[in-house]
């Protein structure tokens, strides 16, 4: 099964040039992507901090156990979730904004940026102080933050197909 691919280029990448910025034009770029993801009945529950300013990226990285990557990261994007209100999409909000992130992972793969996913939502405790720190209102939810730079490291592949985990049914 031959693939080139995006999906096979992209890596979590945690560790970058933190001499190499990442431009608004890149930034750009990377929310364009998010925001054409497809959401439940086109709902769209998101919004997007997008952060270049060093202090917060230091911040970010004091505050998240997980988040180390960001001393060296020259950006971040904070997805901001919008639960749904109404009746019928209420609840997909973690599918639509997961959906946006990978959208954005993809994309920096595509244009030469590594990036991290680093988990937020439903973590209460990353939440709390991701709150905090960007001054995020109930009822929205920081629902990830993505490391962004100029990867510095080569990580090997870790996804992998596995026939034993497909049931086709012909
Ligand atoms: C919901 C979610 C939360 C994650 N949170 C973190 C995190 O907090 N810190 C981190 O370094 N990586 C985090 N990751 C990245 C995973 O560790 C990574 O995707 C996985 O190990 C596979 O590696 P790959 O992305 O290079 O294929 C997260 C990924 C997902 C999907």
């Amino acid at each position: 099964m031959e693939m080139n691919t995006l999906f096979e280029k992209r890596r979590s990448i945690r560790k970058f040039q933190p001499d190499k910025p990442v431009t608004r034009e890149q930034l750009d770029r990377l929310l364009k992507a998010a925001m054409l993801a497809p959401s439940a009945c086109n709902t769209r529950p998101w919004e997007f901090l997008a952060i270049t300013k060093r202090e917060m990226l230091d911040k970010i990285a004091e505050i998240h156990p997980y988040a180390k990557m960001c001393e060296t990261a020259t950006a971040a994007i904070v997805v901001v979730a919008l639960p749904q209100t109404k009746e019928k999409p209420e609840g997909y909000f973690p599918q639509d904004c997961g959906a946006a992130t990978e959208n954005i992972l993809l994309e920096a793969a595509g244009i030469g940026l590594g990036a991290c996913w680093c988990g937020v939502y439903p973590r209460e405790e990353r939440m709390v102080s991701i709150r905090g720190l960007f001054n995020i209102q109930e009822p929205k939810i920081p629902f990830n933050i993505i490391a962004i730079g100029t990867p510095d490291e080569a990580p090997g592949q870790r996804g992998f197909f596995e026939a034993a985990k497909v049931t086709y049914i012909d």
